[in-house]
């Protein structure tokens, strides 16, 4: 049977051998989720940069370019980091480069991986039912807040092993626990996750309708996936 493990932080990330491995990348407040917006709203390809001037210097390539930092748009940039901003209907087929405080890290140091979706509550089922069909060896890989643990994002990878449960062998006590803490949570993600860092932290900027989007599961059935430097629609055909 194969394995799922859940890595807690990019801090950690060193430990992992993902070579041989389907990584799922995990920031549900909010990179990944505007990742699986965007897809599903057809933007043509999102390219994820962990640099913030590389990213701003996509501009003059053509790209529509995304930033955030702190749970902030950066000034000058097209988009910031809700997936209200990449569910704009002028996006359609667009180039966006995009870079993020947490979200754009772990993608980055995720290249090394046999492959690499983007997971959200958005996509949960779509993603688990993908994952169940592929057969191959799974991480989980939370982006965390600046190197450290975050709630929302194992959450969700308590949510994949839970969903997952049966067909894939939790490797380690990561997966045990962020499972743990999901069933727990499940009966009303919001209201779990009130006292979270970044939930407060978003709701001091005024950014709260985010946040709800963000914890609705199964609203969207798009995998992002990195194809290259390109993060595009995955054709599972
Ligand atoms: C992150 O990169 O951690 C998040 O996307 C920050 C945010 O947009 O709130």
């Amino acid at each position: 049977m194969n394995q799922i493990d859940v890595c807690l932080s990019p801090e950690l990330i060193h430990l992992y051998d993902i070579t041989g491995k389907i990584v799922v990348a995990v920031d549900i407040l909010r990179a990944s989720s505007c990742m699986t917006a965007g897809i599903s709203n057809g933007v043509g390809s999102i390219r994820p940069f962990a640099d913030l001037e590389a990213c701003k210097a996509m501009k003059t390539q053509g790209y529509v370019i995304a930033g955030e930092r702190n749970g902030q748009k950066v000034a000058g940039f097209d988009l910031g980091n809700s997936p209200y901003d990449y569910l704009q209907e002028h996006l359609n087929g667009k180039k966006i480069a995009v870079t993020t405080t947490n979200g754009t890290l772990a993608i980055e140091k995720s290249k090394n991986a046999k492959m690499v979706v983007i997971g959200s509550f958005l996509n949960k089922s779509t993603l688990a039912n993908f994952l169940q069909k592929k057969g191959e060896d799974v991480l989980i890989f939370c982006a965390g807040w600046k190197g450290k643990f975050n709630l929302e994002d194992t959450l969700f990878a308590g949510a994949m092993v839970e969903a997952l449960k049966g067909h894939f062998l939790p490797s380690c006590d990561a997966p045990l626990a962020a499972q743990a803490l999901y069933k727990d949570a499940k009966k009303d993600l919001r209201a779990y996750l009130q006292n979270s860092s970044h939930v407060q932290r978003l709701q001091k900027l005024g950014i709260d309708r985010d946040i709800a989007y963000c914890l609705t599961e199964d609203q969207l059935n798009v995998i992002p996936a990195l194809s290259g430097e390109e993060i595009i629609a995955l054709d599972e055909s």
